[in-house]
């Protein structure tokens, strides 16, 4: 029997796609295509197993492109429109520009999707699904997705560049950066824990691996060995994010923060004598619960200000409105 909240909940649910009146609590909910799409999470996990078997990296490289998404204003799908003549989308905002990939990737799943239920799933839902679906492949944990996401039909430059904080930024900085989109210091510091996977350019650490000092000497050796001091010279070149460990989904970020052995200086920031080094610890002392907190962090982000009920709409192409 429905307790009376899921019920109120199922009669608002219903009013606001009945009556397309304006629904101010948005209504998220993890069997939202269960009826409109039962072929939606396995159509979208074969893809994305495929382009992780094809390059490793793309698991994070997806896992990337819903905190982009969802830190400008809110989980949108707005980060995936293609620049035209006319319009100005996020794809070459400072954080995006030469470093957010897997755009094909996600065609390949909105095609297949489009195939299976066509005009029904929304990008910025497709997004949260990967974003799961990647980690899960990887080696961490799985969670069940809150859907239900509308499209934006717009995109802002602006906000791309003024909302996602710069590798450089203070402990403070990200604090406040994740405090404007309600999000916690225990959400900071598990989502933090994405760089567990994936690698950066050499220009976003370089400063850090030639000039700080919280830095393990034998990392730095290393990491220098591909990043060469002088700007301009081999700045696209990578590095793991997670020292050694970059292809699996576990806690070792955090166990190599505590060696200093941060790749960004943001990431070091993390646990630099301030009040995050405590979570550091504890994550780094127990997998468990890095996992927990992480998936409970997602739900979080992925709650950022959607577009429901008669809001956006369900793009056809995840490159262009409709
Ligand atoms: C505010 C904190 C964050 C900052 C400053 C930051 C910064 C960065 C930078 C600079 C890179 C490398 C980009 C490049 O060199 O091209 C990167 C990569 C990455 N970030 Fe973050 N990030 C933050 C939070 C997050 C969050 C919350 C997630 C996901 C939940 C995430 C997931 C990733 C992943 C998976 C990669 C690797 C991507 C790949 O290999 O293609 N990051 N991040
Ligand atoms: C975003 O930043 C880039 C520089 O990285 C700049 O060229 C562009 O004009 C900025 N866009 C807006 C709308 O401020
Ligand atoms: C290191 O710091 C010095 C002094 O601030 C600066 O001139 C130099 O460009 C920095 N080097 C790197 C690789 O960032």
């Amino acid at each position: 029997m429905a307790t009376p909240s899921s019920f109120s909940k199922a009669v608002l649910t219903w009013a606001c796609a009945v009556l397309l009146i304006g629904c101010t609590s948005a209504q998220l909910s993890t069997n939202y295509y269960a009826k409109t799409c039962p072929k939606l999470f396995p159509t979208v996990k074969k893809t994305v197993h495929a382009a992780i078997a094809k390059e490793t990296r793309m698991g994070a490289s997806l896992l990337r492109l819903f905190f982009h998404d969802c830190f400008v204003n809110g989980c949108d799908g707005s980060n995936l429109l293609d620049d035209t003549p006319t319009f100005t989308g996020e794809k070459n905002a400072t954080p995006n520009r030469n470093s957010l990939r897997g755009f094909d990737v996600v065609d390949k799943i909105k095609f297949a999707v489009e195939k299976v239920c066509p005009g029904i799933v929304s990008c910025a839902d497709l997004l949260a699904i990967i974003a799961r679906d990647a980690v899960e492949i990887l080696g961490g944990p799985g969670w069940d997705v809150k859907l239900g996401r509308r499209d934006a039909r717009t995109a802002s430059q602006a906000a791309a560049n003024n909302s996602i904080p710069p590798p450089t930024s203070n402990l403070n900085a990200l604090i406040s950066s994740f405090q404007n989109h309600g999000l916690s210091q225990k959400d900071l510091v598990a989502l933090y824990g994405a760089h567990t996977i994936g690698q950066a350019r050499c220009t976003n650490f370089r400063a850090r691996i030639y000039n700080e000092s919280n830095l393990d000497r034998s990392f730095a050796a290393t990491t220098k060995r591909n990043c060469p001091r002088i700007t301009g010279v081999g700045d696209n070149n990578l590095a793991g994010l997670d020292f050694q460990s970059a292809t699996s989904f576990d806690n070792t970020y955090f166990v190599n923060l505590m060696r200093k052995r941060g790749l960004l200086h943001s990431d070091q920031q993390l646990f630099n004598g301030g009040s995050t080094d405590s979570l550091v610890r504890a994550y780094a002392k127990s997998q468990g619960t890095f996992y927990k907190d992480f998936v409970a962090a997602m739900i979080n982000m992925g709650d950022i200000k959607p577009l429901t009920g008669s809001k956006g709409e369900i793009r056809k192409k995840c490159r262009r409105v409709n």
